[in-house]
């Protein structure tokens, strides 16, 4: 078994907004790969946090009077909540605002000064306050000089500033992505990274003046460090990379370069080409891939407070008590935007899904098998002799076949593909108790070898599949390990799911995983 340092990250979320779906899912699609992972026997570091400076926040904070620190204290406490309240099982929780993270930014912008990456320049520009984000002019045209995120007009600004020469990093990102296709995912965010790509690149600012709650910069303090430069530094300084004398060096410094960077694609920018030329320009080695999924809209609309279709942490706790935490889970990986078209969120296809993959196949097959074993084989898993009516099937090659799928889909984030392998070990299993009719061949005694063997195989073959599915349904398959006796988790996948593992004679009690929940509740 091979043990690699996997580090996946999702993004640092501001503090001026209370978390939702976006946050959670993110965050939740991160924890999918990084519990898979473990359960792989991984050496997994998951990194999430807060953005807890800038303009914004300062401005949130003056609006309720109270300190910018006071509202990062606040508002971070409600996203670290969120991560328990959801079981997230993140590594460390990284806030922009402590001083290992200051001090290393201040280091990490020394050594770009000192290499003259960064620069004390003019820049002029059509910039977006909302998003702090200068726009080429080519896109605030085709923007017609407004903000697409906040509807609000771009505005023109010029600035003294200390500036990254990112100009400079425009033929070596061409080559990074020429040689690299895998490097930003999916294929249509990598593409929109090229076009922008070709139109050449502008210098940015890596200081203000215009506000003070932020890093100050190293030498020069009336200029504080742009919000965003200070945040993309999170995913090293909290592997101690800007200070090797720390813990967090000792500790972490082996999981760069991250295997997984996940993001929203509206922040490709900043992580697409910024964070590669800020990394080059530090001369250290670039993530494995940057993956941007799309969003999620609500009942068909984009989410919004006025609109009644804002899905906030209160509205994901009703889903949670309604259909559990795995319920939720399994719907945010199986059907969220994780590729190039944003998804909806629909109460009606949320019930769906729910009531077709969990109740109707998983929980159904798992309860069928355990209460045949019940009544036919004393609720103990019987011995696979061999002979087995119907059904062709070579289920250890098949399991198998399924495990590899599943493992290798997860390993390139594709998080449907690998729950779908698993769950067509469950389908499968399904159909073999509809061809082979145990509950037929049992009313003659004379074929109790035979259904022996057949629930044998159903049992078998749905341990497995629970096996895949423990990243995603950790609590369901944790009931189901206790009900048929199957121990703990381990960290080699690959065994465990080797065909045979379960024992003979071992008591299977009947279990009701998922139960069935009235559409109206
Ligand atoms: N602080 C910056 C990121 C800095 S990373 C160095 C930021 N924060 S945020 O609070 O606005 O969070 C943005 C992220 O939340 C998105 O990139 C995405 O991961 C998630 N989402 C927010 N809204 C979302 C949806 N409606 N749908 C899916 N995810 C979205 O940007």
């Amino acid at each position: 078994m091979s043990t690699e340092p996997r580090y996946i990250t999702t993004p640092i979320y501001y503090v001026n907004d209370r978390p939702h779906i976006g946050h959670i899912y993110t965050t939740t699609i991160c924890d999918i790969w990084a519990k898979f992972q473990r359960l792989t026997g991984q050496d997994v570091f998951f990194l999430t946090g807060t953005d807890e400076h800038g303009v914004k926040v300062e401005q949130s904070a003056a609006e309720r009077g109270v300190s910018p620190q006071a509202l990062a204290d606040e508002v971070s406490k409600v996203f670290h909540g969120a991560l328990k309240e959801f079981d997230l099982s993140n590594d460390a929780f990284i806030r922009t605002t402590d001083p290992q993270h200051e001090t290393q930014v201040q280091q990490f912008v020394k050594r770009l000064m000192d290499s003259g990456d960064v620069y004390l320049g003019t820049f002029e520009g059509w910039y977006d306050a909302g998003q702090e984000e200068y726009y080429t002019e080519t896109k605030a045209r085709e923007a017609n000089y407004i903000s697409p995120i906040s509807g609000k007009p771009l505005e023109r600004a010029e600035e003294q500033n200390y500036y990254f020469r990112l100009s400079a990093y425009q033929s070596r990102l061409e080559q990074l992505f020429e040689d690299r296709p895998d490097l930003v995912r999916p294929e249509a965010r990598r593409n929109e990274v090229l076009g922008r790509l070709r139109e050449g690149l502008q210098d940015v600012p890596v200081s203000r003046t215009n506000f003070t709650w932020g890093i100050h910069m190293p030498d020069a303090p009336e200029h504080v460090i742009y919000v965003w430069i200070d945040a993309l530094f999170n995913y090293i300084t909290a592997l101690g990379l800007g200070d090797p004398s720390s813990d967090w060096y000792a500790e972490r410094h082996r999981y760069w370069p991250a295997s997984m960077q996940i993001i929203g694609k509206e922040i490709l920018w900043f992580h697409a080409v910024i964070w590669p030329a800020l990394l080059m320009a530090l001369e250290l080695p670039l993530p494995h891939c940057i993956y941007a999924h799309s969003f999620w809209i609500s009942e068909g609309k984009k989410m919004s407070k006025s609109m009644g279709n804002f899905i906030d942490l209160e509205t994901l706790q009703q889903y949670v008590d309604t259909y559990s935490r795995d319920g939720l889970r399994f719907y945010l990986a199986t059907q969220g935007p994780l590729g190039a078209t944003d998804a909806d969120f629909s109460r009606s296809q949320f019930h769906d899904v729910y009531t077709t993959e969990l109740v109707n196949t998983l929980g159904n097959c798992a309860s069928r098998t355990s209460a045949m074993i019940g009544k036919y084989c004393g609720g103990q898993c019987p011995t696979d002799t061999g002979a087995c009516a119907g059904g062709g099937i070579e289920w250890d090659s098949f399991t198998q076949t399924q495990m590899e799928t599943a493992i290798a889909a997860m390993n390139r984030f594709d998080l449907p593909g690998s729950i779908s392998a698993a769950m067509a070990i469950v389908r499968q299993v399904d159909a073999f108790i509809n061809e082979t009719a145990p509950f037929k061949l049992a009313k003659d005694p004379a074929n109790a070898e035979q259904v022996g063997n057949i629930l044998y195989r159903c049992a078998e073959s749905i341990r497995i599949a629970a096996c895949l599915l423990e990243a995603t349904l950790p609590e369901h398959v944790a009931e189901l390990r206790t009900a048929w006796n199957l121990g703990a988790a381990t960290n080699d996948l690959t065994s465990q799911c080797a065909w045979g593992q379960l024992k003979p004679g071992t008591d299977i009690n009947k279990v009701a995983l998922f139960p069935r929940v009235d559409e109206a509740s």
